[in-house]
């Protein structure tokens, strides 16, 4: 079994810059479990499927392949064969991940290759039930937010800086329609497991943060 960090939290909270920053303090592999349902996204969004159409999409699950490679330094993702990373961030995407990661099929699909991950190695593993699901016998478990507000901006000036134009109103409501959605969704929904610790983030810098969260790993 190998040293397992669980962060969990709401979309735009951070995650995966500090999953990633302690990782590499740590020495550990960063693994992106979002990037996995993002990966399935993909497959259905091709092919045209509405997520809506849940018996098709839970039959057609046993055809898609997610994996996941480790180069160039940072996570790569391939489906069924070909790598997809460049697509995985498109706002689509997200939008079908979310609405697809509420069948238990695609989580079944996608639950062995965490928990191998996580048994081979020393992972930091971010998601929305890595604490209450994946690993709850993780060694950490943070539950990682910010408020409404401090994510909608982050995200506005992360899209504004690559010259995308947005409007922070729509962009706020878009992550309060995907925190309802990923909260109160049947099965393995976005909550904070009984032993995470809290973290905060709205007004502490990166730096803190990583510090907070490596401060729990002995
Ligand atoms: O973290 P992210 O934005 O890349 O995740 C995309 C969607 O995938 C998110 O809205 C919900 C889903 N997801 C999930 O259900 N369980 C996880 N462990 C990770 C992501």
């Amino acid at each position: 079994m190998g040293y397992n960090i669980a962060i969990d939290g709401p979309a735009g909270a951070g995650k995966s810059t500090i999953a990633k920053l302690v990782a590499k303090e740590k020495g550990y592999i960063y693994v992106d479990t979002g990037a996995m349902y993002r990966g399935m996204a993909i497959y259905f969004l091709e092919k045209n499927i509405s997520p809506e159409d849940t018996e098709t999409i839970a039959a057609d699950c046993k055809n898609v392949k997610v994996t996941i490679g480790y180069e160039e330094g940072g996570q790569q993702v391939y489906l069924n064969g070909e790598n997809i990373t460049g697509k995985l961030r498109e706002e689509a995407v997200g939008n079908m991940a979310s609405k697809i990661s509420a069948i238990p099929a695609v989580r079944e699909a996608l639950l062995g290759l965490q928990r191998d991950l996580a048994k081979t190695k020393d992972v930091v593993m971010d998601g929305r039930d890595i604490g209450t699901c994946v690993l709850p016998d993780a060694d950490v478990k943070v539950f990682l937010t910010a408020s409404v507000q401090t994510r909608a901006k982050r995200r506005f000036d992360e899209l504004t800086e690559k010259g995308e134009t947005c409007d922070l109103a729509e962009i706020e409501k878009d992550i309060e329609e995907r925190d309802r959605r990923d909260m109160t969704r049947e099965i393995a929904p976005l909550r904070q497991a009984e032993d995470a610790t809290l973290v905060d983030s709205s007004d502490m810098t990166i730096p803190e943060v990583v510090a907070a969260i490596t401060a729990l790993c002995h």
